[in-house]
């Protein structure tokens, strides 16, 4: 059988996932891997995506979408019902990862730092939010990938847009308190951190712009913690991959705050792999090239 590098779908991050996929389909090629690529939702697909799956045998599939539909557990159980192996987190991370509020919760409820935050359904919720976590509020949908949705906010007037524009996207919406320490991720790959990298961007913050655009957004290695800081943040994030039940490679979005805390803002379970994305990155810092690092996501298809 062949290897199906699964890609596309309808989410938002739609041509993010295509660029990552057709990454992954070279690089698994130039590893000698027998793989073709499944554009789910394609512009010239009329068959559903089931039957798009089931048209030729697949041996095991890479998947590589991004958002919902795609990295939210849908697809991991329509594949678990096919009997297809596939890389990365099963149904249940999948769809916990996806969701940043149920994610903070289980953060909370297993004692890991995360922002203080609050539910926004509606614009009556938001007096509260204001009280409890003041100014400036990060707001993002909750169900969302590559800052798709979010908006800084100073004031009432710029929260209730806000709110507007991330409804746009997902009805659950949530409101995190500004932190403003530096940005860091944090991969991991069979249970391991990869090197640290911190984030810097001349934008407000690390937006979509800033991640696939820009040119001007630093990915620094020397990150200037220390050993202790950065040994505290690789367990940090290999401790959010476990709580969120992840499995295979993932990678983990840290804040910290003005004393230097670290704070978990998600889990990415199908994170990026362009050419500007961060596991790659991260991966090539550790020594391991694009295609080791492909074929060892792949080795992991359970
Ligand atoms: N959601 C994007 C693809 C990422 O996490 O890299
Ligand atoms: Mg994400």
């Amino acid at each position: 059988g062949r290897v199906a590098v699964i890609m596309g779908g309808n989410s938002a991050e739609r041509a993010v996932s295509l660029k990552s996929g057709a990454a992954v389909l070279s690089a698994l090629g130039r590893a000698g891997v027998d793989a073709f690529g499944i554009d789910l939702y394609g512009e010239s697909q009329d068959l559903c995506p089931v039957t798009q799956l089931q048209a030729q045998p697949i041996d095991r599939a890479f998947l590589i979408l991004h958002g919902r539909g795609g990295e939210d557990g849908v697809i991991q159980g329509v594949l678990e019902m096919l009997g297809i192996a596939y890389t990365g987190s099963g149904v249940e991370a999948s769809a916990l990862g996806m969701d940043k509020l149920r994610s903070k919760q289980l953060f909370v409820g297993a004692g890991l730092p995360t922002a203080p935050f609050a539910v926004l359904s509606s614009v009556q919720m938001l007096d509260e939010a204001e009280r409890r976590l003041g100014y400036p509020v990060m707001v993002k949908p909750a169900h969302e990938g590559s800052s798709l949705g979010m908006s800084k906010v100073r004031d009432r007037a710029q929260f209730e847009s806000a709110l507007g524009e991330a409804l746009r996207y997902d009805r659950s919406v949530i409101a995190e308190q500004w932190l403003t320490g530096a940005e860091f991720t944090v991969a991991v790959l069979d249970g391991t951190a990869l090197p640290v990298i911190r984030l810097e961007t001349p934008h407000e913050f690390y937006d979509y712009d800033a991640k696939y655009q820009a040119n001007d957004t630093r990915y620094l290695f020397e990150h200037g913690l220390d050993d202790t800081q950065s040994e505290a943040l690789a367990a940090l994030a290999c401790e959010a991959f476990a709580v969120i039940g992840c499995r295979g490679w993932g990678r983990i979005d840290v804040m910290q705050d003005a004393a230097g805390q670290f704070h978990l803002l998600e889990v990415n379970t199908a994170p990026g792999m362009t050419d500007h994305s961060l596991v790659p990155m991260a991966a090539q810092r550790a020594g391991i090239s694009f295609e080791e690092l492909v074929v060892r996501i792949l080795r992991g298809a359970e």
